[in-house]
């Protein structure tokens, strides 16, 4: 495998995000799901609407996007992060952690106080990639999910 770099994507970057993204909810849901069936009719207007709406960062391995979370403003106060995701044979390699961190840092810079993210308790991977980067469990989720955060003031 070639040298990994995490980008933030653009508007331009719109066909390359939705390829990773129909993927990773194929591979977290699988193709009958209600929210792959409804993103699989995304025109290349509404992928470029998110682009615009949120930051996406991809980590990208030979020219291919191979992982991405996104991450969006809660107010004035937070970042909340979501959705990430590393193709199945990216893993294994700390490529979570850096996807992340970079998420991490793109916070800091909106000058808010707290990154946030909910995650499944029973999420033993995703969990030490947060908890290695000093996320906390900072209370529950819905369902089987905890909050976590990371104080970034
Ligand atoms: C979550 C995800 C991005 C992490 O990928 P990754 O960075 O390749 O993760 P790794 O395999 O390197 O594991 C991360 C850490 O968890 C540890 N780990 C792996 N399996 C584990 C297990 N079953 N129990 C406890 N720890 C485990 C690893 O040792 C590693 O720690 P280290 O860096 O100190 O060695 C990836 O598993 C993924 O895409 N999962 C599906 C989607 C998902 O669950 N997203 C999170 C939604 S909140």
């Amino acid at each position: 495998m070639g040298e990994a770099r995490v980008a933030r994507l653009t508007e331009t970057d719109w066909r390359a995000f939705a390829g990773v993204r129909l993927r990773a909810l194929t591979d977290s849901l699988g193709s009958d799901d209600p929210q792959f069936r409804q993103e699989s009719t995304f025109t290349a207007a509404q992928w470029r609407r998110r682009l615009r709406a949120h930051a996406q960062f991809a980590v990208v391995v030979d020219h291919h996007p191979v992982g991405l979370i996104g991450a969006q403003r809660q107010g004035s106060e937070a970042v909340y992060l979501y959705s990430l995701w590393l193709d199945p044979a990216a893993r294994g390699q700390g490529l979570g952690r850096t996807l992340v961190a970079e998420a991490v840092r793109w916070a800091r810079t909106q000058r808010v106080r707290h990154v946030t993210l909910r995650v499944n308790v029973d999420n033993a991977r995703a969990r030490a990639v947060y908890d290695s980067l000093g996320f906390v469990v900072s209370g529950a989720g819905e369902l089987d999910e905890v909050t976590m955060s990371l104080d970034v003031s």
